[in-house]
């Protein structure tokens, strides 16, 4: 043989190899899921990866034709982090679809990604109203803060309650919260005397609280990002705050499940507004609860679990429908009007706006069995996101 001859087999070969990666990339859709795994909202990461990983466990890694493969990336809850590793996964790594965001400004940092290179993304965890409007090719499984702190306001105004405090992290749902909690309760009625807000990194509540304390208001309306709520209960009991008779409400990420039985008896009675409790009464949540424990050494999956859960959920349907094709344009088409039920209970994409229409349940942290809940006993049925409904 030749070298000649040999040469051109190696380089049939490569040729060989190099069409069998395509063919291999062709059949596979990448899904990048990029997540604070580190740093102050680790927990994060952790529901949602878990939850994206328990649907997969329960409906295999084969939709439309094609096999879905999950990489997980850390961003450590930096934007700019974030934004390198989406630029990375797409670029490098042949990543059709982005998925994740542990909270506003990393969801936000990725926008400009989504855009230019048209790469459908999935907010799994952020809940400010405004980042679906930063791009065309975002769509979100979690939720709103407009949508899930009005119906806190309508509980509030409906149950003797005159005048409230807000206590809010000083960043995007911190201020959709208070927007939207004071809206809703100051049109029926209620006053807000003060509105308090607090840095979101770090935070110590007690110069706070203690002004919520002087301002002696009938309730203070509270809404931090998952994670934080512990800390927040503890200082809320130490400032003697319950004792002075003020009725604590807030949105559901204060009294979040993954951590309420760690809050202690002071959390009970808590009044909240949120799209998941893992107590809620549905069989596809039971067997949800249940599927999730049995593949997380029996962690209780919270509402952050529910949005990766759920945003597998839609990257399935959306590939169903348009045969595997994830190109921007066409799964974003396909993600419009989507349906299904999840284990909050019904949910489905407007296709005005690409964001979860779904319940809101007013809820009361309570002892069952032993452990605390958060008891829903109130539905708000089908809400859009309040802040787009005004201003689309
Ligand atoms: C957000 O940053 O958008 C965010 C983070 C945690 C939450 C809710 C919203 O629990």
């Amino acid at each position: 043989m030749t070298i000649r001859a040999i040469l051109a087999g190696v380089a049939g070969l490569a040729m060989t190899v190099a069409g069998l990666q395509t063919a291999a990339a062709d059949d596979v859709v990448k899904v990048g899921l990029i997540l604070p795994m580190t740093g102050p909202f680790a927990s994060t990461g952790r529901q949602v990866s878990a939850g994206a990983k328990t649907f997969m466990a329960k409906h295999g890694a084969t939709v439309g034709g094609k096999t879905i493969e999950l990489v997980i990336r850390d961003d450590g809850g930096v934007a700019d982090q974030t934004r390198r590793v989406a630029q990375e996964l797409v670029v490098n790594d042949g990543a059709a679809i982005l998925a994740g965001f542990g909270l506003t400004p990393l969801a936000m940092s990725v926008a400009p990604v989504s855009t230019q290179a048209k790469v459908p993304t999935i907010v799994m965890a952020a809940g400010t109203a405004s980042i679906t409007k930063a791009s065309e090719f975002i769509t979100r499984t979690s939720g709103t803060l407009p949508q899930y702190s009005l119906p806190v306001g309508t509980w509030a105004s409906q149950n003797g309650i005159k005048s409230v405090v807000t206590l809010v992290s000083d960043y995007g749902p911190g201020l959709d919260a208070e927007k939207w909690f004071t809206k809703e309760f100051t049109s029926k009625g209620g006053t807000v005397t003060e509105a308090v807000r607090v840095p979101l990194q770090n935070p110590d509540f007690a110069p706070f609280l203690q002004r919520v304390r002087d301002a002696k208001p009938d309730a203070v309306f509270v809404f931090l990002p998952s994670g934080v709520g512990s800390l927040f209960m503890k200082q809320f009991n130490e400032r003697g705050l319950a004792d002075a008779g003020i009725k604590l409400i807030a949105t559901g990420d204060v009294t979040d499940d993954d951590i309420l039985n760690s809050m202690g008896p002071s959390a009970i009675g808590t009044i909240t507004g949120h799209f998941y409790a893992t107590s809620h009464d549905s069989p596809e949540n039971k067997a949800y609860v249940e599927a999730f424990k049995k593949e997380n050494d029996g962690m209780r999956p919270n509402f952050m679990s529910v949005g990766g859960y759920d945003g597998m959920a839609l990257i399935y349907a959306a590939l169903e429908k348009t045969g595997g094709d994830a190109s921007g344009p066409a799964f974003m088409e396909a993600v419009k009007g989507l349906s299904w039920t999840s284990p909050r209970g019904p949910v489905s994409i407007d296709p005005e706006t690409r964001d979860i229409i779904q319940n809101i349940y007013v809820r009361e942290v309570k002892e069952v069995d032993g452990e605390l809940h958060n008891v829903e006993f109130a539905t708000f049925e089908a809400l859009k996101d309040p802040e787009k409904a005004e201003a689309p």
